[in-house]
Formats: C-alpha cells, sequence, structure tokens
C-alpha cells in the first residue's frame, strides 16, 4: 500500500507535464515486527429497532441461525460483534407495559415502506435481548413521541432495558435517534419548526 500511495502521490504531481513519474519500491514486511492489538468488536451491526425480534428472535424461540452467524464473526475477530439496537423506528415505538404481544406496527406505505411508523411494543420485545449470549447492545430510547402517553412509556420501559441488559450486556444507551432530524423528517416531524437541539 505504502509504496501505491507513493506512486499515486508521484503520479498527481506530475498530472499536467508531460514528465513520467517512475515507480519507487517501498519494501513492507510481510509479518509486522510491532502488531496492534485487535480491534474490539470491529464487525458491529446497527439493527432497525422495530426488526430486532425478527433477528434476534424470543425466549421460547431464538434465532439460533443469527447467533451462529455472530458467533462466527466472534471467532475470527476475537470479540462477537456488538450490536446496536435503534434507528428511525426507536423514536416511533411507545412501550406499553400491559400489551401482551412483542410489537404491534402499521406500516403506511405514504410515509415509509421500509417500516412501521405507527408502532407500540410490549415487555416481551425485551427478550430478544436473552438470545445472543456474550454479546453488548445499544438500546435506543424514544425521544420522538412526546405524547403523555409516549412519555409514560418511555418512563416505564427503563426497568424493562436496564434488567434485560444486566450482567454485563449494555454497552451504551441511546436517547433518540438523529433529532436534528425531528422538525423537518419526511416520515412526519415530531417537533415544532422552532425547535432546536438544544432544546
Ligand atoms: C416468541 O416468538 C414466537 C415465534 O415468533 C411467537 O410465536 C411467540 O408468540 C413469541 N413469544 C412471545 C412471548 O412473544
Ligand atoms: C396497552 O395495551 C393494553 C392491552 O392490549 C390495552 O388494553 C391498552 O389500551 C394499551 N394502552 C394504550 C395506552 O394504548
Ligand atoms: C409533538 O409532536 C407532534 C406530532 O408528532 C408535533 O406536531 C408537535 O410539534 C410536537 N410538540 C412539541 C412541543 O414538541
Ligand atoms: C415555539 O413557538 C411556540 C408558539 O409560538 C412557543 O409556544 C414555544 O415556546 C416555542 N418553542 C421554542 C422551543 O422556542
Amino acid at each position: 500500500m505504502a509504496s501505491l500511495l507513493h506512486l499515486l502521490s508521484a503520479a498527481s504531481l506530475c498530472a499536467g507535464s508531460a514528465v513520467i513519474a517512475r515507480p519507487s519500491v517501498i519494501p513492507v514486511p510481510g509479518i509486522p515486527s510491532t502488531p496492534g492489538v485487535p480491534l474490539e468488536a470491529f464487525v458491529s451491526y446497527s439493527i432497525e429497532f422495530s426488526s430486532f425480534p425478527d433477528f434476534a428472535g424470543n425466549l421460547s424461540a431464538p434465532n439460533v441461525f443469527s447467533d451462529n452467524l455472530l458467533n462466527n464473526l466472534g471467532k475470527i475477530q476475537g470479540t462477537k460483534p456488538h450490536i446496536r439496537v435503534g434507528g428511525n423506528t426507536q423514536d416511533y415505538a411507545v412501550f406499553n407495559a400491559s400489551q401482551d404481544v412483542t410489537e404491534i406496527g402499521i406500516v403506511d406505505p405514504a410515509k415509509s415502506p421500509d417500516y412501521p411508523t405507527t408502532l407500540t411494543i410490549g415487555p416481551s420485545y425485551f427478550e430478544s435481548y436473552q438470545t445472543w449470549p456474550g454479546t453488548k447492545f445499544i438500546h435506543g430510547f424514544n425521544l420522538g413521541r412526546n405524547s403523555t402517553v409516549a412519555r409514560q412509556g418511555l418512563i416505564d420501559s427503563v426497568a424493562y432495558a436496564c434488567k434485560a441488559l444486566e450482567g454485563g450486556k449494555l454497552l451504551h444507551w441511546e436517547l433518540g435517534n438523529e433529532p436534528d432530524l425531528f422538525k423537518t423528517s419526511s416520515q412526519g416531524p415530531v417537533r415544532p419548526a422552532n425547535w432546536t437541539e438544544q432544546d
């Protein structure tokens, strides 16, 4: 790579002139004498919040296929991939402690054909954090929805998230996805035009 960069920079220096740069060869050892340490979980993934139960399954039906893939990557890179659970739908997902199904989502193709923009989740959603042993997670909380019910749901969800991610599974939590777009979102603004990220 070093010799290639050298060649490219020589070539760009000479662009526009008639001089042809001659490549110079820089020897690069095949085995580095002082290798660095592997980066933890260098290959990691973000999974759309509404799709996480599909990717991970739940306690009675864990998604073993996904877990095998993550374990294989873990063997290659030394650490299982970190998983961030969030994205646009984290700001649509309203938690309802009384809801007995994992999620109820309504896809409105006019807003997005990709995912539900109306979404409620129940306590069993958090079972999906139990199906990939040895994985660290980032959980996305809902900052977007601002109704009283949504705000109460956010507060009620905290205990479930903390319980699900105890024992070393919590990498980070994230409150809101891309709040800079809250007032201009093409899926429907969730803040007035005079709102700023500082607010
Ligand atoms: C777990 O997932 C299976 C398969 O999708 C589903 O049938 C079952 O209802 C889920 N369990 C809970 C508690 O949501
Ligand atoms: C929460 O879910 C329960 C059970 O499905 C339902 O009766 C209740 O209306 C829901 N609450 C809200 C605020 O939607
Ligand atoms: C609350 O959300 C609604 C709809 O998402 C939005 O129109 C409104 O501007 C928001 N209000 C505040 C004070 O953020
Ligand atoms: C935005 O404008 C409304 C209506 O004038 C006002 O009530 C509100 O306080 C303003 N919000 C911010 C964050 O400035």
